[in-house]
């Protein structure tokens, strides 16, 4: 199978290490890709965004296959225009990618599907703001209603702070924000593959989106992430599938606009029961980092069956029983104004201990062939184990082994004890 990949994060050098690594996949070609996934596949250098160029690339390549990694190039249409050129194309089209792209589409669709979720407002006035503000009370849940690559939600106690926040929303783009109950209760990502009538969940994960230990600080794009997740029920995936990711591929279908590709379910196992913290249209970074090291079935034959409307065929994906957790290096500044061009060392020392690898996301080439930061995320740090604690030691082990000046990380990814204390407040 040809396939073209698309995104240069670390979610895609997950990515292409599961697909390069299938016996199935006889090219990969990842556009524009990274430092990593160059060495496991080949990099070409094109605008993932611009529909015409990925048509162009998937077409001369003969692709059988083109997943698309993040959400821009979704909300703009490309898999529509790939699909349109005939090729296969594993992501939903611009208008079911609207379940990501606005926060108060995926409130209207889960209304009308009967899925759980919290009860919101989408506001496009001061006034409604205000008044949303009042109803729902502190602690105060203000979403942007368009992409904000993970950080677009104040969750605060501060009127001041939700109030700010949400005149900023107001005043950019398509001037609404969306404010809503606050959800306690641990979360937890579930990615379901659909063919836009049969879905097919992976395995569940937990992100750690908050920049500092504790789950303090800013959200960011996400600082670590592990599973499985051993105080998660046990049917979990089954009940999510049931009550979240079916009823929502239904109504896309009914609506006509099938989804095709990867639903995120990012969820609250509150005390009263699974509700929706909100829905991506592609797999997570950081927790893909995490699921698909433990992935043990066929990433290219489950992608392309999606892409071919025969997931039903295909058998469901098997799981390695080992844990694995993966912790995030970020630059000096992130997620705020980054310190790039620093040099990085030490991954080949860390990829030296046993089921560790290390994924680039934010990473680039100097002319003189040394690994340089490029980016705020900069690397993936993965590990498997027995258990959580033993995959989370030997990633922290591998994390002291890489050097870039003025890097930090968390150092509580996967602490069990934390675990039942995080809410879903952390949601972008
Ligand atoms: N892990 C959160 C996200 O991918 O948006």
């Amino acid at each position: 199978m040809k396939i073209l990949l698309l995104g240069s994060g670390a979610r895609e050098h997950a990515l292409a290490r599961a697909l390069a690594r299938d016996p199935q996949t006889t090219e990969l070609v990842v556009a524009p890709g990274n430092p990593g996934t160059a060495a496991i596949a080949t990099n070409l250098n094109i605008d993932p965004c611009v529909p015409e160029e990925v048509v162009a690339l998937a077409t001369q390549m003969g692709a059988d296959l083109v997943v698309v990694g993040p959400e821009a190039p979704l909300v703009a249409g490309v898999a529509d225009a790939v699909r349109d050129a005939g090729i296969p194309c594993f992501g939903p089209g611009a208008e079911a990618a609207r379940l990501e792209g606005s926060k108060a589409f995926a409130k209207e669709v889960m209304a009308a599907a009967g899925v759980p979720t919290a009860e919101a407002a989408v506001c496009t006035t001061e006034a409604e703001l205000a008044a949303a503000l009042d109803r729902f009370g502190s602690p105060y849940v203000v979403k942007e209603d368009g992409l904000a690559a993970g950080k677009g939600v104040v969750v605060t106690d501060e009127y001041p702070v939700a109030l700010a926040h949400g005149r900023a929303c107001l005043s950019r783009g398509g001037g609404r924000v969306v404010v809503e109950d606050y959800l306690d209760g641990p979360e937890a990502s579930l990615f379901c593959v659909c063919d836009g009538a049969t879905v097919r969940p992976l395995a569940p994960a937990q992100d750690f989106k908050r920049l500092l230990d504790e789950d303090a600080g800013p959200n960011t794009g996400g600082m670590g992430a592990y599973s499985p997740l051993s105080w998660a029920p046990a049917d979990l995936a089954e009940q999510v599938v049931r009550e979240v990711a079916q009823p929502v591929v239904d109504e896309m279908a009914r609506r006509g606009t099938s989804f095709i590709g990867l639903l995120y379910c990012g969820l609250a196992l509150t005390g009263r029961g699974l509700r929706v913290v909100e829905f991506n249209v592609r797999f997570g970074d950081p927790e893909t980092q995490a699921v698909l090291a433990r992935l043990t079935s066929s990433l290219p034959e489950l992608l392309h069956a999606a892409a071919t409307s025969a997931l039903a065929e295909v058998p469901e994906p098997t799981w390695s029983d080992q844990c694995a957790v993966d912790v995030v290096i970020a630059a000096p500044g992130y997620p705020g104004t980054v310190t790039t061009g620093g040099a990085i060392s030490g991954i080949e020392a860390a990829e030296e201990l046993d089921d560790v690898h290390v994924l680039h996301a934010g990473t680039g080439t100097t002319e003189r062939g040394e690994l340089v930061s490029t980016g705020g995320r900069v690397l993936s740090v993965v590990a498997l184990g027995p258990t959580v604690e033993d995959a989370r030691a030997r990633a922290y082990e591998a994390v002291e082994r890489i050097e870039l000046e003025g890097a930090h990380y968390r150092t509580d990814i996967a602490r069990t004890s934390s675990e039942t204390k995080r809410t879903a407040v952390t949601c972008s």
